[in-house]
């Protein structure tokens, strides 16, 4: 069974203090439908465990009655950093007895523009290998620096962004978190690799951004326009 965990737990403060990014309506619709509707349309997709932020419950609650997607069978309070949120999800699966061989797909839901392509390269590779992510490769020229000056340049060719979504073995990633209560991380992989564990990369498209900034934004109102996606 492939199990996606939507992360909406999150409190969007880059983009808006005042309203978590995931409810903010871009054509009409609050940007979480987009990541849902897309991995509730996929047909490798067996269930979805949204995870939602519990100081925002009447928002969610809002959204869930005007948006029906039949393949979420759990809704699980996030916690205070994203890693938190993912571990969440993950014991909630856990006391319902997922399999250990279950492949368990995470997702930012600020990834709103994400593609079918996408998620199921990242589920096959997961099957074949126990975990793999969505990634781009670099295209810009990436330094180190102390914030005043150059310290030195790294090498583009080996340089990726590494996005969501992120699909791996639940005996994988759980493992990975039990032995991590303390790493402090952005995205999972880092714990995965922690463990010894080696990771795959699916090339996403150029649109997989995640919505951060009110210029991401308008890139998103464009790729709509663009794609006539609602
Ligand atoms: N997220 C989450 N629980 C948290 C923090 C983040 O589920 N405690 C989710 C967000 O909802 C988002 C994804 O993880 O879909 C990626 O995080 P990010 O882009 O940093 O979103 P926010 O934390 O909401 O934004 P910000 O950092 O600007 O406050
Ligand atoms: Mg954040």
């Amino acid at each position: 069974m492939n199990i996606a965990i939507i992360l909406a737990g999150g409190k969007g403060e880059r983009l808006n203090p005042k309203i978590p990014k995931q409810f903010i309506v871009v054509n009409e619709r609050p940007i979480l439908y987009y990541s849902l509707k897309t991995f509730n349309n996929n047909i490798n997709i067996d269930k979805i465990v949204l995870v939602t932020n519990k100081n925002h419950e009447k928002e969610t609650e809002n959204f869930l009655d005007k948006n029906k997607f039949n393949k979420i069978e759990s809704i699980v309070f996030g916690g205070k950093t994203r890693k938190d949120s993912v571990f969440n999800a993950l014991e909630h699966l856990k006391e319902n007895n997922v399999n250990s061989k279950d492949i368990i797909v995470i997702h930012d839901s600020a990834r709103a523009m994400i593609d079918d392509a996408t998620i199921n390269k990242c589920i096959s590779k997961a099957k074949e290998y126990g975990a793999s992510t969505a990634a781009k490769k670099t295209t810009d020229t990436i330094i180190n620096s102390n914030g005043e000056k150059i310290i030195s340049h790294l090498d583009r060719d080996f340089l990726y962004n590494v996005q969501t979504p992120q699909c791996f073995r639940f005996e994988i990633i759980y493992k990975a978190h039990i032995k991590n209560p303390h790493l402090n991380s952005t995205d999972d992989t880092f714990l995965v690799k922690s463990i010894g564990e080696k990771v795959h990369i699916v090339l996403s498209n150029n649109s997989n951004i995640k919505i951060t900034t009110s210029d991401d934004i308008y890139f998103f109102e464009s790729y709509l326009k663009n794609n006539k996606k609602k």
